[in-house]
């Protein structure tokens, strides 16, 4: 048996770590998070925005609600507590995801200050980029592309964010758009503007 020391942990050797992920992608991981009411427009802005950032090469992943509370939290519904489970794992997995080089796209509306300040802590502040999609509720609820509006306020569904349950502005985003005033094309213009310097790889 050999007595060489060196070999006790080899597979240290052999740990790739966030960077040099980042290096193969050419790019710096982080988490895009995107609050706002239902129907604001998170979504769309998301996806027009993750268009742009594969046309100029970015690796992305899009979190929402549809492959999110479908699959890993179909056992979770709207009440405070679960609002704030969902966006525990959704941030525990982003992180995950992160680690390995990957910029997520989150859109979420995760209501209140204390649910997005629990995101932030556990993805951490320096890797979480805030856009806050500011759609009056009146707006959100005039499209009401889903219908869920009407059902809340006909009683059919409770603990509606902006019905009966609170949605509390953020007080400082990295950047905030206003789709009453101006178009996706140009929403998403205001976020690359200041999203690309954060994500174009640095090598330290
Ligand atoms: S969060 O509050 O936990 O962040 P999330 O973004 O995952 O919410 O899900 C919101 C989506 O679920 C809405 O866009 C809407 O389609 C649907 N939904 C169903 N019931 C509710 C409700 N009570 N409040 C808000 N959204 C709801």
């Amino acid at each position: 048996m050999s007595n060489d020391i060196t070999n006790i942990y080899p597979s240290f050797d052999k740990i790739l770590t966030r960077k040099d992920k980042e290096k193969l992608l050419n790019q710096n991981s982080i988490v895009i998070w995107i609050t706002g009411l239902s129907g604001s427009g998170k979504t769309t802005i998301a996806k027009e925005l993750e268009l742009e950032l594969h046309k100029r090469g970015f690796l992305t992943k899009l979190l929402d609600g549809d492959n999110v509370r479908t699959g890993i939290n179909s056992n979770l519904m709207f009440t405070e507590a679960d609002r704030k489970e969902n966006i525990r794992r959704i941030a525990e997995v982003s992180k995950l995801f992160m680690k390995g080089g990957v910029i997520l796209i989150n859109c979420f509306i995760s209501p209140t200050k204390e649910i997005r300040d629990q995101a932030k802590e556990i993805i951490g502040e320096k890797d979480f980029f805030e856009i806050y999609v500011n759609t009056p509720i009146e707006v959100c609820e005039q499209r009401d592309v889903k219908g869920l509006y009407a059902k809340a306020r006909a009683g059919l569904i409770k603990n509606f964010t902006g019905i009966d349950s609170p949605y509390e502005e953020p007080v400082s985003p990295d950047v905030e758009v206003k789709t009453e005033e101006i178009s996706i094309d140009e929403s998403v213009r205001k976020i690359l503007g200041i999203l690309l310097p954060r994500i174009e790889f640095k090598k330290d």
